[in-house]
């Protein structure tokens, strides 16, 4: 077995496969470069009194616009309560009240306080810490570090081996079960919440190994990134609106109308909106008080290095690209249209989002399918290794500042058709030795066809948008 990838899904589908033999590809240091470690706002799941599965559902069901699959919906989100318990016995701390009782935070468009926090808001690093302990720990995993997987050997429509660089030179490996978990495509865009080495390199394999990709005009952007750079920048979690805080604009006048917590796609436009008209945008954190820095310790931290006390100053925040809805297609075993090559996280489309994910979804699915995927791959009989052909290693996978720039001109918050096949044009001109490229024209064919807004995808030469304005 292959994982590619060693953020929350590919070390949950490393740690359920055992005593199953794996290696565990990451392309740097294990840990470095997953965007499951910045997650700052935590992970989803119904387990207080006021609460139940079918009010998450439902929840999750109204964000994705329509689009989600239901009985994906259904499965994932009911496996919930217990993925949090099996986290718990790999030794994730989550954060208790003084009763002893998980501490549940609220994050747009959820109807309960249902968002697990570690360390405050630092939860994909609590995470991430106790898996990668228990993979050290689990004898069965052979982590192979800066292994940048570059190919995916494919004959008779089922995956094969990888061919990976590496310090010592290129590294072929044969195997008949290989998972994706590599993560999203923040970093195509010049604005992104996201490490910038994540350009979708996942999707970029997946694409060339002739896997089916789906949804790939959906895109989140997040509203409330810290607007200070460019690149990745530092995220504000929508926690911190869970807390009090609202949106202001250089007048202090509250544009959302106080609805401050409405889904993350109309926060993202309403911010983007306002910044259009030549405002600037702020969170007024004042609200939350001294409990800020106990209850937001990174971005205590974070607020402290840009020079703002979030006690008595807002935070200058812009939407930024934050999470990929669309993604490798893969059915109910995580498995995509190659036999054998598997898909779990933000790389997956397994049709739970739909248009627009429900916040902190995100780590909920990476570890539940994460999980599903490698016991999947560990259940399935290995069939004998075949021989890999030779290869040259191909070239690194990159996002050139062209690449970068279109995209965040035609792709952004605002799409129109015009802008649009300018990107088609550029892209198609670029695709041929490009692999980023040729990704980044799916994803613009994919946003052309869809005419109409939905979702995370909003396209202002929509008729039915116009008149709602
Ligand atoms: C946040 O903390 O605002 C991000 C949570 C998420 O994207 O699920």
């Amino acid at each position: 077995m292959i994982i590619i990838g060693a953020g929350v899904a590919g070390m949950m589908a490393a740690l359920a496969s055992a005593p199953a033999p794996v290696r565990l590809l990451t392309a740097g240091k294990i840990g470095e470069g997953a965007a499951s470690q910045w997650s700052q706002g935590g992970i989803a799941a119904a387990i207080g009194a006021d609460d139940h599965v079918d009010l998450h559902i439902a929840d999750t069901l109204a964000a994705g616009h329509g689009l989600c699959d239901p009985t994906v919906v259904s499965r994932i989100i009911k496996a919930g309560p217990e993925i949090i318990a099996t986290l718990e016995a790999y030794g994730v701390r989550f954060d208790r009240t003084e009763d002893g009782t998980l501490a549940r935070g609220l994050e747009a468009a959820h109807r309960r306080p249902r968002i697990l926090h570690g360390n405050g808001d630092a939860t994909g690093a609590e995470i991430m810490r106790a898996l990668m302990a228990a993979v050290r720990a689990t004898p069965s995993i052979q982590v192979i570090e800066q292994a940048a997987v570059r190919h995916i050997f494919v004959e008779e429509g089922r995956a094969i081996g990888v061919l990976a660089a590496t310090p010592g030179g290129p590294l072929s490996l044969a195997d008949d079960q290989i998972l994706l978990a590599t993560g999203g495509i923040g970093g195509l865009f010049a604005y992104s919440t996201n490490p910038e080495s994540a350009i979708g390199q996942g999707l970029m394999l997946a694409q060339a190994a002739g896997a089916k990709l789906a949804d790939l005009e959906f895109i989140q952007f997040h509203p409330t990134a810290l607007a200070i750079g460019t690149g990745a920048l530092k995220l504000i979690s929508e926690a911190v609106r869970g807390e009090g805080a609202v949106f202001i604009d250089e007048t202090g006048t509250r544009f959302m109308d106080g609805a401050d917590l409405a889904p993350r796609d109309v926060v993202a436009r309403a911010a983007f909106d306002h910044l259009q008209a030549g405002h600037q945008v702020f969170l007024d954190t004042t609200s939350i008080g001294a409990r800020f820095a106990t209850r937001f310790p990174a971005i205590a931290a974070i607020c402290a290095q840009a020079g703002i006390d979030p006690v008595r100053q807002p935070i200058p925040v812009r939407p930024a690209a934050h999470y990929h809805m669309g993604g490798v297609a893969v059915d109910a075993q995580n498995e995509s249209s190659v036999t054998g090559l598997f898909a779990a996280g933000e790389v997956a489309r397994t049709g739970l989002h739909g248009a627009n994910r429900l916040a902190s979804n995100s780590l909920l699915e990476a570890a539940i399918c994460g999980r599903d995927a490698g016991r999947v791959m560990a259940e399935r009989a290995a069939r004998p290794a075949r021989s890999l052909p030779p290869l040259p290693l191909p070239a690194p996978m990159i996002a050139r500042p062209a690449l970068r720039d279109l995209m965040t001109r035609h792709l952004g918050v605002l799409r129109d058709a015009h802008g649009l096949a300018a990107a088609r044009a550029a892209l198609s001109r670029m695709a041929s030795d490009d692999p980023a490229a040729r990704l980044c024209l799916a994803i613009a064919e994919a946003a052309a066809a869809r005419t109409d807004s939905v979702g995370a995808h909003t396209r202002r030469d929509d008729a039915s948008m116009r008149r709602a304005a």
